[in-house]
């Protein structure tokens, strides 16, 4: 298989299809714009990788001034700690005696940190971690609007974060308040208020906390769509933002703060009719949630339907209708995070040549 890997320095239009290809330029700008974002704040960046799962780019953000990583699954930050990735916050729930043996014997070797909003979990991750004699930290999952996982922010806050302090193992760190249901709401004035919902149900909890006289060493919120909002208030201590690198389609509605780095290059593979082509991207190459992708590379194209292996395009003017079997479309994803989920690599270009390969070593990591 290997002599069919590109070589660097293959021009865009001749890489294999479908292919996620990232703009290097527009992704560095990117990268840079967050972390310059946090340091102009004095706040911490711990961006979510749960967006690219690569530890390569988890490494340039890291470089840029990140202070660790978030994940979301705990076979994600298994990869990222093997590629070398430390101060890693799962922000998510482990449960079950099997995952909490993983998350021991990851905390080995790693600095690592969870999400808790239940006692009897606290009670299961420090058993675990007083025999495997490791530290956890721990952060406590705050609903603070998204009506997800997360306690309420009252006077639950106090008995959660005192079982956490008294717990052999573990080391209270703070509060996770992160609201995904706001980040795309596409009128800023709307996202703001949401976002300033969010933030006064975050500063009633950390004011539960302050009455038991429990400080936060972390409060950590906030997604791509409301950096710059959530970054502003004196009680976060740090953001956790994932989309800004790549964006997508349904970013590019909500901010026009960072610019679509990844796409997909796909193929013509048939032109039935004067006004149809089929290309070589079907849902197991772009993900439908979000729907639809931006056709980039050209105008007058419209998507008209996906199937497993195939993407329908409708050609609307005669410049469309010149397209041909083996040409290529570019497409903006309308949601990366679950599209790059589907590649084993992304290729990196810059001045439309291929510069670098980097394997998607996080992908379905679910567990
Ligand atoms: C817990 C958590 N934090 C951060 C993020 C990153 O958000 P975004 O991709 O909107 O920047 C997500 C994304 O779903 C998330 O679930």
């Amino acid at each position: 298989m290997q002599e069919f890997t590109p070589s660097l320095g293959t021009p865009k239009e001749e890489l294999d299809t479908p292919s996620f290809i990232i703009d290097l330029d527009a992704m560095e700008n990117n990268i840079e714009k967050m972390a310059s974002y946090c340091r102009s704040k004095s706040i911490n960046l711990r961006p979510h990788t749960k967006h690219h799962k690569s530890p390569d780019i988890a490494k340039k953000q890291i470089a840029a001034g990140a202070i660790g990583i978030c994940c979301q699954k705990l076979g994600e930050a298994e990869i990222m700690a093997s590629h070398g990735i430390d101060n890693i916050l799962i922000t998510y729930e482990i449960i079950g005696s099997f995952k909490i043996r993983r998350l021991m014997a990851l905390a080995k070797s790693t600095k690592v940190s969870v999400t808790v909003d239940d006692v009897a979990n606290v009670v299961d991750l420090s058993e675990a971690a007083n025999a495997a004699q490791v530290s956890i930290g721990v952060l406590l999952d705050v609903n603070v609007g998204q009506n997800r996982c997360g306690v309420e922010p009252d006077k639950s806050v106090i008995d959660l974060a005192q079982a956490v302090e008294a717990a052999p193992g573990l080391q209270f760190l703070g509060i996770h308040a992160y609201n995904g249901a706001i980040q795309s709401v596409e009128d800023d004035d709307k996202r703001k208020s949401l976002d300033s919902d969010s933030m006064e149900k975050t500063l009633a909890a950390i004011n539960h906390l302050r009455s038991a006289e429990i400080p936060c060493e972390i409060v950590t919120a906030g997604g791509t769509g409301t950096y710059n909002m959530t970054g502003s208030y004196s009680h976060i201590t740090e953001i956790q933002p994932g989309s800004y690198v790549f964006m997508d389609a349904q970013y590019g509605r909500v901010l026009p703060d960072f610019v679509n780095a990844g796409t997909i290059i796909a193929s013509v593979i048939s032109r039935p009719t004067q006004d149809r082509a089929v290309i070589d991207c079907g849902m197991k190459a772009l993900s439908t949630d979000q729907w639809p992708p931006i056709i980039k590379s050209a105008s007058g194209l419209t998507v008209a339907s996906a199937s497993d292996e195939h993407l329908t395009i409708t050609l609307e003017s005669e410049t469309s209708q010149q397209l041909r079997p083996g040409d290529k479309v570019e497409l903006i994803p309308g949601h990366n995070d679950t599209t790059v989920n589907l590649h084993t690599h992304l290729f990196g270009m810059r001045n439309n040549r291929l510069e670098v390969i980097w394997p998607v070593s996080a992908r379905a990591m679910i567990r």
